[in-house]
């Protein structure tokens, strides 16, 4: 039997998010809930928080975890924006233990790539045919891509090095608030990655997504690179709604 409804928490730089979601057109159902991410992020920090989450739902089934994280076989093995004792932590015996869970009905997975499957699923079909690498600009920046709708895990493009540089510390959209950047000179930095990027995977299409793909109308049209882009069209929540479908459907990388 196809389950109709997943649970989902989204683990992010600043906040923590849960919801329930309605597997069949990927809304979330009812409310959802938000808890700053605690600092230090430890993994012991951020089990407390996401135990919290899931008690104030109804929900037995499995849950889908999303890390801003490098995460095979449930164990992290990157913490770019997360607490550095997050690497070799394996997440998902440490969240099935907390939640009271089997670990098969614990389902651990890259923030980004999460987010991708959540638009590859509910998003334009047709952004399910040919080469495509979402792109999430926030704290960092998450990257997931596909091939006719079948994820690469773990891309991590967000740190291809570009002029001497990590990608993200010069063309996330932190860095465009934490230097005050205009949207106009945040672009330019946003067209170098992509190209790069592009000379690179040679991709059918970018999706942009990330708290900045708000304001698309600001920074989308000043990109001259080759690749079409288009902003992601679930946006905010797209984090929670991949997870709980990666739960549903029991994916492990
Ligand atoms: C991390 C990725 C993550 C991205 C977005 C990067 O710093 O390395 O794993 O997907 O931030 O949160």
């Amino acid at each position: 039997m196809t389950a109709t409804r997943g649970f989902g928490i989204d683990i992010g730089g600043s906040g923590i998010k849960g919801a329930l979601v309605d597997l069949e057109d990927g809304r979330l159902v009812g409310e959802r809930v938000r808890i700053d991410t605690p600092r230090p992020a430890t993994p012991d920090a951020i089990v407390e928080v996401v135990a919290d989450i899931v008690a104030q739902f109804d929900w037995e089934g499995p849950v889908g975890i999303t890390l801003p994280a490098v995460v095979k076989k449930g164990v992290a093995h990157t913490a770019a924006n997360i607490d550095p004792s997050w690497i070799g932590t394996d997440a998902d015996g440490l969240f099935a233990k907390r939640l009271g869970r089997h670990i098969d009905d614990v389902a651990m997975l890259n923030d980004a790539d999460a987010a991708g499957m959540a638009e590859m699923r509910f998003g334009d079909p047709a952004a399910r045919q040919g080469v495509v690498a979402l792109l999430t600009f926030g704290t960092g920046i998450g990257s997931a891509l596909f091939q006719d709708g079948k994820l690469v895990p773990n891309t991590e493009f967000g740190h291809l090095e570009v002029d001497g540089h990590d990608a993200e510390t010069k063309a996330a959209a932190s860095v465009k608030d934490n230097e005050g950047l205009s949207y106009p000179e945040w672009a330019v930095r946003v067209d170098r990655y992509l190209t790069v990027l592009e000379n690179l995977i040679w991709p059918d299409l970018f999706i942009v997504g990330g708290g900045v793909s708000k304001k698309s109308e600001k920074w989308v049209p000043l990109l001259e690179i080759r690749t079409r882009v288009v902003v992601a069209s679930l946006q905010n929540n797209a984090g929670i709604v991949g997870a709980a479908a990666a739960a549903a459907e029991g994916i492990e990388h």
